[in-house]
């Protein structure tokens, strides 16, 4: 069979013939045959709009591998800064490049003191902590001269370090604002979840960190890290093609996540949860997601079509944490919910099945976090993700600033009325 696609313009009988490699071919084939031809391409369903080789994901066999490692070796095995050193590098850590990352990561941590001060001070005492996330990773750009220098290899190996070390610290500040309680200053004795769990939760010499918590942390920081070219990570791209600072584009991208269609679905999952109450009203509740009134939270994906690898271990990992919390009482519901919609044609159908927030959500209520927190959460593993994807991106030569065309749907020319003769 030939690897090759061929396409007639049937206006002008012209037809081209281009290269399939690995189920892609060129876009400029259509160029080729007719300059002003476009393809009608809503949310990207049939476009690549990069080379990637940091994720890799088959929708239909649930399959999710960092760099080529199956994501459930990771999650067992590894550590998340060890991940994050695997998809920002390439390549596992040796162990002394593993100790001396680590060693930098900790001792990055550190937001400026004007930073608090002035900007995460100013907001209103019940502001979103996302909404807060978002502007102060933006405003945590401005504080270093170099953060500009984006094709400055070194320049840019600091930003990363300084975003993956302090996203930690300004999650926390971000909580313990809208708490009214005093910040937390980061403990370098600690791991990187330690150490996050630390300034959220200590008061006083009042916390010690539960290392079977801090291990579940651990692998949903694991699991979150990247997810190829979803609406977050396609935001960053976008954002940083235009040579965007580091710290502006990864706020971009959090803005991005911040959707309950993306990384805000735990918190809608929770909310639904919690309004559906009892086992009881699980099947009314499935009655009307299927006429049309609202969407069962945490189900369904646009690649995962028979099940999200990451659902399955967050799924266990939910039950090692509830050993040490006690049961999250929303766990029935949530069991319930994936029976009936498991076993109901609506569902089965249209391949819907519960993703990675449909769990995370019960795991971070039981670790104290409000609901508000929860895309916080999602947003400090994958800034390691999006991070790994600006690398890539400014140092391939194919890639240029990202300007889509479009399908003009509007008026013809037509001529300016005076206001006085509209009426
Ligand atoms: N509940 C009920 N129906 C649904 C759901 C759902 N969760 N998801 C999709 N459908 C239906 C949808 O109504 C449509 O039906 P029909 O063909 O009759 O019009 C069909 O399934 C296909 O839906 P779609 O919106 O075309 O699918 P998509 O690939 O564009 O959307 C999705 C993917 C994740 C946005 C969607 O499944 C959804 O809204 N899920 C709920 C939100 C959610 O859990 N998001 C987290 C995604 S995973 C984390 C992340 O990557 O951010």
């Amino acid at each position: 069979m030939a690897e090759t696609i061929t396409i007639t313009d049937d206006r002008t009988g012209k037809q081209i013939t281009v290269p399939i490699t690995d189920g892609v071919f060129p876009s400029s084939a259509l160029r080729e045959l007719d300059p002003n031809l476009r393809m009608y391409d809503p949310a990207y369903l049939s476009t690549a709009s990069c080379k990637s080789a940091i994720t890799y994901l088959d929708g239909e066999a649930g399959i999710l591998r960092y760099r080529g490692y199956p994501i459930e070796q990771l999650a067992e095995k590894s550590s998340f800064l060890e991940v994050a050193y695997l998809l920002l590098n390439g390549e596992l850590p040796t162990t002394a490049q593993l100790v001396q990352w680590q060693y930098d990561v900790t001792h990055h941590t550190m937001i400026h003191e004007n930073m608090r001060k002035r900007f995460v001070d100013g907001f209103h005492y019940d502001a979103h902590p996302m909404g807060m996330f978002i502007s102060a990773v933006a405003a945590l750009g401005t504080f270093y001269d170099d953060a500009k220098d984006i094709f400055d290899r070194d320049a840019m190996d600091k930003q990363t370090l300084r975003l993956v070390a302090k996203v930690p610290t300004i999650a926390a500040m971000t909580y313990r604002f809208s708490m009214g309680l005093p910040f937390v200053l980061p403990n370098n004795a600690l791991s990187y979840t330690q150490n996050f769990l630390n300034m959220m939760y200590r008061i006083g010499e009042d916390y010690e960190v539960n290392p079977v918590l801090a291990r579940a942390m651990d692998i949903l920081f694991i699991l979150h890290a990247d997810h190829e070219q979803n609406c977050g990570t396609t935001t960053l791209r976008v954002v940083a093609s235009s040579n965007a600072d580091p710290f502006s584009s990864t706020a971009a991208a959090a803005a991005a996540l911040y959707g309950p269609l993306h990384g805000g679905a735990n918190e809608a999952v929770v909310r639904m949860l919690t309004e559906i109450g009892t086992v009881d009203n699980v099947p009314a509740f499935i009655e009307s997601v299927k006429r049309g009134d609202g969407r069962l939270m945490g189900f369904g994906h646009r690649v995962y079509k028979n099940f999200d690898p990451r659902a399955t271990i967050i799924k266990k990992t939910a039950y090692d944490v509830f050993e040490v919390t006690g049961k999250n009482p929303l766990l029935d519901v949530a069991l319930k919910l994936e029976e009936v919609a498991l076993k109901d044609d609506y569902f089965v159908s249209r391949k819907l099945y519960p993703n990675v927030d449909f769990y995370s959500g019960l795991i971070y209520q039981a670790l104290g976090f409000p609901v508000e927190m929860f895309t916080v959460l999602f947003a400090i593993p994958r800034t390691v993700g999006w991070l790994a994807h600006m690398g890539e991106l400014l140092s391939d030569k194919d890639q240029k600033i990202s300007r889509p065309r479009q399908w003009y749907t509007g008026a013809d020319e037509r001529h300016y009325v005076e206001i006085s003769r509209r009426d």
